[in-house]
C-alpha cells in the first residue's frame, strides 16, 4: 500500500487546529480561577516558568517527534521500541476514556446554558438552580441516581457534531472546522472583553484578578497548579500534538509553530480572564458584596457565578449569555475533536481500519461512556477522575516522554530534524531541558502528588471511590499494554519507517 498519510492543506490550517486543541474550556474558566486562587497576578510567575520549563520544550518535542516519525503517538513510539509503544497508547486512551468523557458533558452543560440564556431561566438563585434543578446532584459518588435527560440530549448533540467534523479526512473536516471556529472564537472573545471592560466596577474586578500576592509563591501547590494547568491547557501528554504534527509537510516550521501555539494559547487565557473578572467586578458592585465573596472556583464560576452576573447586566443580558456560552461550546468542541483524531489516527495506523468506521466507533463509545456524567452523581466522578488524570496521568506521560525521547532517542538528532524543517532554530538548551530539567520538575511533582495522596484523602471522598478512580486509570494502562502487544497490520510499521527521516530511528 502506498503511503497515504493525510496532509494539512496549509500551515495556517495546522496552526488553527493545534491552537483549537489547546484553547478549550480550560482556558476560560479554569485559568481565571487558578489565577485568582493562587495569588492573582503572582500566579503569572510560576505560569510563565511552566511555559518555559515544560510547555515550550515539550511542545517542540511532540511536534518534532510526530513530524520526524510521521505517525500517531503509538506509531511514533513504536519506532523507538515496543515498550515505548505502551506510552504512545496510554496517552490518547487515557485522555479519551477519562478526560474526554466528562469534558464532552461539560460542553453539553454549556449548550444547555446557552439555551437557558434566552430567557435567563436560571432565575435569581443560580446556585440552587445549577445543583438542584439542573444537575439534581445526589448525595455522593455512591448514589449515581437517574440520567438527566436535558444533559443527555445535549451530550448527544455534542458527540454528533464531533462525529460530523471528524469522520472526514483531516484536511476536510478538522482543518476546515478550525479555520472557521478559531477566528470566530477570537472575535467573540474580543467582543466579550470590550463589553466587560465598559461595565462599572470592571477595574475593581481586574485589580482582584491580577493583584499579586507574592507570599503565595512559597507554596508547593501554587507551582503544582501552574504546571498542571500548563499541561492541560497546551494538550501536552495527550498524544494530540504528535498526531497533528504527523500531517505536516516536510518543511513545517516546527519551531515557529511550537512557539506560536504556546504563546497564543497562554495569551488567550490571560485575555479571557479580563472578560471573566470585569463582569465579576461589576457584579460585586451592583450587589454591594465584596468581590472575594462573589467568586467561586471550579464549575461554580461558569455555571453559578457567571449566570448570576449575566442576569444583573444592565442590558442585552440574553445576548451576553449566548455569547459567553457559545464561546465555551466552540472552544470545547475544537479541543474535543483533537482527541478523537489522536486516538482515531492511532487505531488506523496500527490496524489499518477504515477511518469512517474508527471515528464512528469512537464517537459512539464516547457518547456511551459520557452517560456516567449525565447521571445525578456524575459531578463527583468528574471530580475524582479529573484529579487522577491531571495530577498523575498527564504528568507521568510528560515525564516518560522526556525520558524516552531524551535518553533512548538522541535529542541532538531530533533537534537537527526540527531545525532542518524550520526557519527559527533551537540550540542545546532544549536538549538539556528535555533530558534533565523538565523530567526533574515533573518527577518531583509526581512524588509530591503521591505524598499528598497518602497524607490526606482527596476532598474527603471514601477510600473505595478513590480506589475505583485510580483503578480505572490503571486499567487503561493495562489496556495500553495489551494493545501494544498486538501485531502491527502487515507492513504498516515498516512502511512508515521509511516515510520521513528514516535515519533518525534508533
Ligand atoms: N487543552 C484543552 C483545554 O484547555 C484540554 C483538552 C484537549 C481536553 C483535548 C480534551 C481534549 O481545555
Amino acid at each position: 500500500m502506498p503511503n497515504t498519510r493525510d496532509r494539512w492543506n496549509s500551515q495556517v490550517g495546522f496552526l488553527f487546529a493545534a491552537v483549537g486543541s489547546a484553547i478549550g474550556l480550560g482556558n476560560i474558566w479554569r485559568f481565571s480561577y487558578m489565577c485568582h486562587d493562587n495569588g492573582g497576578g503572582a500566579f503569572l510567575v510560576p505560569y510563565f516558568v511552566a511555559l518555559l520549563a515544560a510547555g515550550i520544550p515539550l511542545m517542540l518535542l511532540e511536534y518534532g517527534f510526530g513530524h520526524s516519525r510521521a505517525g500517531s503517538a503509538p506509531l511514533s513510539f513504536a519506532k523507538v521500541g515496543q515498550k515505548s509503544e505502551v506510552l504512545g497508547w496510554f496517552m490518547p486512551v487515557m485522555v479519551m476514556f477519562v478526560i474526554m468523557l466528562y469534558y464532552s458533558v461539560v460542553i453539553a452543560w454549556c449548550l444547555n446554558y446557552l439555551v437557558f440564556s434566552f430567557d435567563l431561566s436560571w432565575g435569581a438563585d443560580t446556585e440552587s438552580f445549577f445543583y438542584n434543578n439542573f444537575l439534581k446532584l445526589s448525595e455522593g459518588p455512591g448514589q449515581l441516581g437517574d440520567v438527566r435527560l436535558p444533559i443527555l440530549l445535549s451530550s448527544l448533540v455534542v458527540w454528533f457534531i464531533i462525529w460530523i467534523i471528524c469522520f472526514k479526512k483531516v484536511s476536510h473536516g478538522i482543518e476546515r472546522a478550525c479555520k472557521i471556529f478559531m477566528p470566530t472564537l477570537f472575535l467573540l472573545t474580543a467582543v466579550l472583553v470590550i463589553w466587560g471592560l465598559q461595565l462599572d466596577g470592571a477595574t475593581e474586578g481586574l485589580r482582584y484578578y491580577l493583584r499579586p500576592d507574592w507570599s503565595r509563591l512559597k507554596e508547593w501547590k501554587v507551582w503544582n497548579d501552574a504546571f498542571g494547568q500548563m499541561f492541560f491547557s497546551l494538550s501536552l501528554g495527550f498524544g494530540i500534538m504528535i498526531a497533528y504534527a504527523s500531517y505536516l509537510p516536510k518543511r513545517a516550521n516546527i519551531v515557529g509553530n511550537a512557539y506560536l501555539t504556546s504563546v497564543i494559547n497562554c495569551g488567550y487565557s490571560f485575555f479571557a480572564g479580563f472578560a471573566v473578572f470585569s463582569v465579576l467586578g461589576y457584579m460585586a458592585q451592583v450587589s454591594g458584596v465584596p468581590i472575594k465573596d462573589v467568586v467561586a472556583g471550579g464549575p461554580g464560576l461558569a455555571f453559578v457565578v457567571y449566570p448570576r452576573a449575566i442576569s444583573l447586566l444592565p442590558a442585552f443580558n440574553s445576548l451576553f449569555g449566548v455569547l459567553f456560552f457559545l464561546i465555551l461550546v466552540i472552544a470545547g468542541i475544537s479541543s474535543g475533536i483533537s482527541i478523537i483524531e489522536a486516538l482515531g489516527s492511532a487505531i488506523q495506523d496500527k490496524f489499518s481500519i477504515n477511518r469512517f468506521r474508527v471515528i464512528t466507533l469512537l464517537c459512539v463509545t464516547g457518547f456511551l461512556g459520557s452517560l456516567l456524567f449525565c447521571l445525578q452523581g456524575g459531578l463527583y466522578w468528574l471530580d475524582i477522575l479529573d484529579h487522577y488524570s491531571n495530577n498523575y496521568g498527564l504528568v507521568a506521560a510528560g515525564f516518560l516522554e522526556c525520558l524516552i525521547v531524551g535518553w533512548a532517542v538522541k535529542t541532538h538528532l531530533l533537534r537537527k530534524h526540527i531545525n532542518d524543517s524550520s526557519t527559527l532554530k533551537i540550540n542545546r538548551i532544549w536538549d538539556f531541558s528535555i533530558k534533565v530539567i523538565t523530567p526533574l520538575i515533573l518527577g518531583s511533582f509526581l512524588v509530591g502528588a503521591l505524598y499528598h495522596e497518602f497524607a490526606e484523602r482527596y476532598e474527603g471522598y471514601a477510600i473505595k471511590y478513590l480506589v475505583i478512580g485510580a483503578g480505572w486509570l490503571l486499567f487503561l494502562l493495562a489496556a495500553a499494554v495489551f494493545i501494544s502487544r498486538l501485531p502491527w497490520r502487515a507492513g504498516s510499521l515498516k512502511r512508515e519507517h521509511s516515510s520521513r527521516g528514516g535515519k533518525l530511528l534508533t
